[in-house]
């Protein structure tokens, strides 16, 4: 299936003119990453009975969208490194990033086209809901970047709708394009939406925990960003009034290093617990997820796939 999407987005010509705005789309395109959101729809399309031919189209669309989002992300998050390469708004400029961005989000809607009208007078809403919630996550990530101190619930909220809802809406475009009843779409979507959760708890584990190399992004980044991510709310709730007091004082210092600050604050992550209770989060929400799995009757082939791509994105490294 990876090299079905491969091979795909690579029919994709950006070797187009105006250079400067398509360049960057192939570069960030051709740069890896785990292509989960097309392999979901494709799953999502298969499990009801669907051809992968069928949704492909949805499926290109989403990971055009989902690098758009990374483009502009990066920008936000002043991201050096993705994929193990350098960002586009560092290989080019802002101006680019923004601009290519851009002309990704519009491509993913052009590829969408390419479904039958009853299909897209289903996915198109979805698609859209799904984009402008994006935004809203995005938005609160940046709100909650800036206030001081965050919930526990604000965090899962912005989350789902940062991540989650685009993996979720992923699997239910699969589902559409099969043709599913509207109830085993909905606990494909709820299914999606756990694994998204616990998808971006992991990326928030490794973005302290992991290694550069695989990973692929600098590690700490959130740290130096002042991202309210779980384990940072999961150390300021477990820690007494003069140690909350200490690791909010280092998040905030602006004149400390940042390899020192990315070193005090892993510290305290760890003293804590939250590294633990992050793995335990992430566990639960995919038991959970399965649970929604479980409840899908009208099923044509094996669940098994979907179950196997969430156990693996759950221990994923990279
Ligand atoms: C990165 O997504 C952004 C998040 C939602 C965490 P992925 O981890 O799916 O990125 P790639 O496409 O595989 O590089
Ligand atoms: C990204 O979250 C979510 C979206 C791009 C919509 P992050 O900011 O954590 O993603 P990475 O870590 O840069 O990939
Ligand atoms: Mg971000
Ligand atoms: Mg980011
Ligand atoms: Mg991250």
């Amino acid at each position: 299936m990876q090299h079905y999407i491969e091979q795909q987005l690579k029919r994709l010509d950006w070797n187009i003119a105006p250079q400067q705005l398509y360049q960057p789309i192939g570069y960030a395109l051709e740069s890896g990453g785990k292509r989960i959101r097309p392999q979901l729809v494709l799953m999502g399309c298969e499990l009801f009975g669907g051809t992968r031919d069928a949704a492909l189209p949805a499926a290109l669309a989403i990971e055009v969208f989902h690098n758009f989002t990374l483009l502009h992300d990066d920008i936000m998050d002043n991201a050096d490194m993705r994929r193990g390469r350098p960002t586009v708004h560092r290989k080019w400029n802002d101006n680019t990033a923004i601009l290519s961005g851009d002309a990704m989000m519009i491509k993913a809607y052009e590829l969408l086209e390419q479904l039958s009208e009853k299909q897209l007078a289903q996915i198109l809403p979805l698609f859209t809901k799904t984009a402008l919630q994006v935004c809203e996550g995005q938005q609160f990530d940046v709100n909650l970047e800036l206030c001081e101190e965050a919930t526990m619930d604000e965090y899962f909220e912005m989350i789902r709708l940062k991540t989650a809802v685009l993996l979720a809406a992923a699997l239910k475009m699969g589902a559409l394009v099969a043709g599913a009843n509207e109830s085993d779409a909905q606990l494909l979507y709820d299914f999606g939406i756990d694994i998204g959760i616990a998808f971006q708890l992991r990326d928030d584990y490794l973005d302290t925990f992991g290694n550069a190399d695989t990973f692929g992004k600098r590690i700490g980044g959130d740290i130096v960003c002042g991202k309210k991510t779980f384990l940072l709310i999961t150390a300021l709730n477990n820690a007494d009034a003069a140690q909350r007091q200490m690791l909010k004082q280092t998040m905030a210092d602006k004149q400390l290093n940042e390899a020192e600050k990315i070193a005090i604050v892993t510290k305290f992550y760890q003293q804590f617990g939250a590294d633990k209770a992050c793995e335990n989060a992430i566990g639960e929400r995919y038991q959970q997820a399965l649970n929604h799995l479980e409840r899908i009757t009208g099923h044509k082939n094996d669940k098994k796939p979907l179950a196997e791509l969430a156990a693996k994105l759950m221990g994923r490294n990279l």
